[in-house]
């Protein structure tokens, strides 16, 4: 019996890691995988902590350097694609990634314009320009992210 017992507790060791290494990828099926992805994934974290504290005129300084990240993050999408544009007919894509691009740089002349509110002290515009921005994201993952 413990002749077994060796190997088998060797050979149970051995596995664990490939193990728990599936169950990882198991859970986060499609993490960041296209370079759009990861630019947006770049934008989640600040994109929530600026609405968080947009409000507060305490945490402008802050509130400056979440943003600028946001700023280089929406720039850097615009030079990428949705995935979806894969599958959209050849003779409709040109129309579907400029429309995807027309919704990108207005979000970003909205950053523009929380930079200068911000830099101004007015937090009342700050917000409702994060409100504006908000919509812009919605409509654009309906139209141009792929469906889960
Ligand atoms: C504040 C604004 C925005 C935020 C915080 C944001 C955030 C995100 C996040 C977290 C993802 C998922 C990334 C992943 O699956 O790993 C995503 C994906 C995506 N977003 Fe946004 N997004 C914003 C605005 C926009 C806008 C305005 C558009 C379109 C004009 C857009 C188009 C897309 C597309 C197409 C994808 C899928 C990625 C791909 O096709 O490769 N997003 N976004």
């Amino acid at each position: 019996m413990k002749k077994i017992l060796l190997p088998l507790l060797t050979l149970i060791l051995a596995l664990t890691p490939a193990l728990s290494r599936a169950e990882e990828h198991k859970a986060k099926p499609d993490k960041a995988e296209t370079p759009l992805e990861k630019s947006m994934d770049a934008l989640k974290k600040s994109w929530r902590k600026l609405r968080l504290q947009a409000a507060d005129p305490a945490k402008n300084a802050s509130s400056l350097e979440l943003l600028a990240k946001i700023q280089a993050a929406t720039k850097e999408s615009l030079l990428y694609t949705p995935d979806l544009a894969r599958d959209i007919p050849a003779d409709k894509r040109d129309q579907f990634v400029a429309g995807y691009q027309k919704k990108m740089k207005g979000v970003i002349v909205g950053f523009d314009q929380v930079e200068i509110a911000l830099k101004a002290g007015d937090n009342k515009t700050v917000v409702e320009l994060l409100e504006k921005i908000n919509a812009l994201q919605k409509e654009g993952h309906k139209e141009y992210k792929r469906p889960e």
